[in-house]
């Protein structure tokens, strides 16, 4: 069963209540799928993964929160630049950090991007926030990654996205269309990594 809901205790009974496995495809709290997808393209376009330095900008999300689980298994350097009030679930970087995760919640886009491989970003207004669209759009102004953010970073840094994008919102029209940009190829390896679970879970 794969299920997207948006609460994730809503997943969590459904899970305890049935013997087939149960893939996650996105919970308000937990994105897992998209991060295999993340840490392949990482992979792929870094050559590694232990001591890549990645930088997340924006909203502390199921996105973000699934990222730094997947840098703490996988050795990558995380930072995450949030505004005050949307930074991740705490007991995700707690475990995280117990894990000896090189894990940085702070709050300047700018000291998060400085010598990093690796720009992330995902939407301001996630499926299900629509009614505090105004309230996000307001708090996340400085947290747009745009050519001047990227001008930051290192000059072979990629940037990365989830997708779908608003574009002109968390990110810039020229930073998505950018050589720079591997959100597409990113978007491709979803397929790949999902294909990967599914044999996993059947054979
Ligand atoms: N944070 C976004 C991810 C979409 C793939 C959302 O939950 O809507």
């Amino acid at each position: 069963m794969v299920m997207r809901t948006y609460g994730h205790d809503e997943i969590e009974t459904f899970a305890e209540n049935t013997t087939m496995p149960v893939i996650n495809a996105l919970t308000d709290l937990h994105h897992p799928c998209q991060a295999l997808a993340d840490v392949m393209t990482i992979k792929e376009k870094k050559g590694r993964l232990k001591g890549v330095r990645a930088a997340y900008i924006g909203d502390g999300n199921n996105v973000a929160n699934s990222l730094i689980e997947a840098a703490a298994l996988t050795g990558v350097d995380l930072t995450l630049a949030c505004p005050k009030g949307y930074e991740p679930e705490r007991a995700i970087i707690k475990t995280a950090l117990s894990m000896g995760a090189k894990i940085k919640i702070i709050s300047d886009p700018g000291n998060a991007v400085k010598n990093t491989d690796v720009i992330y970003t995902d939407v301001w207004v996630s499926m299900g926030q629509e009614k505090e669209s105004i309230k996000r759009k307001r708090a996340f102004k400085g947290y747009q990654v745009n050519k001047r953010l990227l001008g930051l970073a290192r000059p072979d840094a990629i940037v990365m996205h989830c997708l779908p994008a608003h574009r002109g919102e968390e990110i810039t029209d020229d930073v998505m269309d950018s050589p720079r940009s591997v959100v597409f190829d990113q978007a491709e390896n979803r397929l790949h990594t999902q294909k990967a679970l599914l044999e996993m879970l059947i054979r």
